[in-house]
């Protein structure tokens, strides 16, 4: 449980209850949240069993609701960017439920049909302060809020944080249709305050990073350009990466070395395929020395690292835009950026920015004055993973 110290929390429970009111002519009785992320360093690395460095965001999704007697579920949301109906019904039944429209009530669909329990109908109403298609894990954020509203609404939480953040990727997976790694669901279970964490995705463990240097500001970037990622890039991408592991003869990308590009070159294997590994084994070990020097809060090393891993997956994995090359173009002419790098699966979304407190209104400016489109800013702290937040 936490306290609603957090005025955006507080806001958004605000007009989680409104709409709640407005739509089911009740009061709710149970919310919980569950934020976006933001990742460091560590760009499409989880699903070759790699590291990755995100943090939670004080940006999040919030539901409440309360229980009702039957097995229909109505679901309703405030953000006017869904497909429409945005009221939804379904029956929570878990063997008969699948994904249909409107696809944003899937994610929670997707929850309820893999919840560890047969759950009783219920009503709910959702907000969020995620961007949606920002690369910041909207989806992510909903299907956890949801797991957690489900924890809050049945009065029992989850014994494992794993298990909670693998049942609600395997709801992306069946009910959304993408692939996705871990990454994305461990940390919005996971996030803790003050924290990045350096999350292991071959065994799902993790380290706390502290990342509280008053000095220091992350600051997201929105191109505001949309990102799509369950087209076919993904998936492209991820079986480039299985087909590297495979003419390498190793289980996954991680236990590849650099050396093994030049066994891919001997082996005559595809130019794609070639870029695809050599990112992914430099963006692994890139992750791994960025954890290190974050330790030891030497963010010029680490932001050159933040350079590198930009520039790996614009040129060898090739999921960057014009759009947010430009951005970390603009950010790092400052002076007092570390670095800057685009963040998430990429093809649009956000970037991120390391820089000292004291230059950020700069970055922000520099971009306002260079960059062709309406960029929106976040400036972010490592916040807390998903919670109850109480019983009204
Ligand atoms: C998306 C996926 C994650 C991860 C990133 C790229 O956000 O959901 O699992 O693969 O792309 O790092």
């Amino acid at each position: 449980m936490t306290s609603l110290e957090n005025p955006s929390l507080q806001q958004l429970v605000k007009d989680a209850r409104e709409l709640f009111v407005k739509e089911f002519n009740a009061q709710p009785t149970v919310a919980a949240f569950a934020p976006g992320r933001v990742n460091l360093i560590g760009e499409h690395t989880d699903y070759n069993d790699g590291f990755v460095l995100p943090m939670a965001l004080p940006l999040v999704t919030v539901v409440v609701g309360r229980p009702v007697d039957g097995n229909i579920a109505s679901v309703t949301t405030t953000d006017p960017t869904v497909d429409e109906p945005r009221i939804a019904q379904f029956s929570v039944t878990q063997e008969n439920l699948k994904p249909e429209l409107p696809k944003w009530a899937n994610y929670i669909k997707g929850v309820v049909a893999l919840y560890p329990t047969q759950v009783q109908g219920f009503e709910a109403a959702y907000t969020s302060s995620v961007p949606v298609g920002g690369g910041l894990s909207s989806s992510a954020a909903m299907e956890v809020a949801t797991y957690t509203f489900l924890e809050a609404l049945t009065n029992k939480p989850n014994s494992s944080s794993t298990e909670k953040a693998l049942i609600c990727q395997k709801a992306e997976h069946e009910f959304a249709g993408m692939p996705c790694g871990i990454m994305d669901q461990f940390i919005s279970v996971m996030g803790k305050e003050g924290h990045a964490l350096l999350i292991d995705c071959m065994d799902n463990t993790s380290k706390d990073i502290p990342l509280n240097d008053p000095n220091l500001v992350i600051l997201i970037t929105n191109s505001n350009v949309k990102h799509e990622l369950s087209g076919s890039e993904y998936p492209t991408r991820k079986k480039q990466c299985a087909d590297a592991a495979k003419l390498l003869k190793k289980k996954s990308l991680r236990f590849a070395t650099l050396d093994d590009i030049q066994t891919l070159e001997n082996l005559k294997a595809d130019p794609d395929i070639i870029k695809r590994a050599r990112h992914v084994i430099s963006e692994i070990k890139r992750t791994q020395d960025a954890a290190q020097v974050l330790r030891c809060k030497d963010y010029r090393k680490f932001g050159k690292l933040m350079i590198e891993s930009h520039n790996s997956l614009r040129d060898d994995y090739e999921v960057s835009t014009p759009a947010l090359d430009k951005l970390v173009e603009i950010a790092c002419e400052i002076p007092g950026v570390y670095g800057s790098r685009m963040t998430g699966g990429g093809f649009g979304g956000c970037t991120v920015t390391l820089v000292t407190k004291d230059d950020v209104c700069k970055v922000i400016e520099n971009v306002n004055s260079k960059y062709d489109k309406k960029a929106s800013f976040y400036i972010c702290v490592p916040s807390n993973g998903a919670r109850w937040i109480g019983c009204f």
